[in-house]
């Protein structure tokens, strides 16, 4: 459910990029909208600069969609799955922080990560930063992806046997419990909830950087 990668990018050049054309994104597709956080996708074809990372990581034949992704500080997103049920590829691009996804409430931080978030639920808690990722969702069975980049050497097995030890023999599957999250308005429900709480922020607080 959970490996850590072993493969860099150049995080500047991926954070200018952002910088460039983030405005082409938009608010996550929650109705109304949640000031969580923002999201720049790319449908193909890609800029070499997504192209090159997809091709190095031996996705090319692969339905992805890659998208930056800037949570920003003091939110929480609820748990959840991911549409689709869908595989992530999420690679930090911030320099000095490390974003975290909670897996069936286990904290995993990472640099940069394979993770089934179309079958295991989780959430994103509250930090004081912001977080700033690409992400590559993936809709392709989880041990495609995972057989595309062990083959490239890309599984940092020793640091993912330290966290979760039996991903060797792990099996994509939904459990009971998680059907719960596949309702479409699970996640609405949940936020909407956080929303009342007073949580979210302030719309004049929105500020980018
Ligand atoms: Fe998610």
């Amino acid at each position: 459910m959970f490996c850590h990668l072993n493969y860099q990018v150049n995080k500047k050049e991926l954070r200018d990029h952002f910088w460039s054309g983030y405005e082409k994104g938009r608010w996550h597709r929650f109705r109304p909208p949640q000031m969580i956080w923002w999201k720049w996708t790319f449908d193909p074809p890609f800029e070499p600069i997504i192209q090159n990372i997809v091709n190095d990581m031996g996705l090319q034949d692969m339905n992805v969609k890659p998208r930056y992704s800037y949570q920003f500080p003091n939110t929480r997103l609820p748990e959840h799955l991911d549409f689709d049920n869908l595989i992530g590829i999420n690679l930090n691009i911030m320099e000095e922080t490390t974003p975290d996804i909670h897996l069936r409430g286990v904290c995993f931080p990472y640099e940069a990560a394979l993770v089934d978030v179309g079958h295991v639920g989780h959430s994103v808690e509250s930090v004081p930063y912001n977080r700033l990722i690409l992400k590559f969702a993936i809709r392709e069975p989880f041990s495609k992806i995972y057989n595309a980049l062990e083959t490239r050497g890309f599984i940092d097995k020793d640091a993912t046997r330290e966290v979760n030890p039996d991903f060797e023999t792990y099996k994509s599957e939904i459990t009971d419990f998680e059907k719960k999250y596949q309702s479409n308005k699970y996640l609405r429900n949940q936020l909407s909830q956080y929303d009342r709480q007073g949580n979210t922020i302030n719309k004049s607080e929105i500020k980018f950087r």
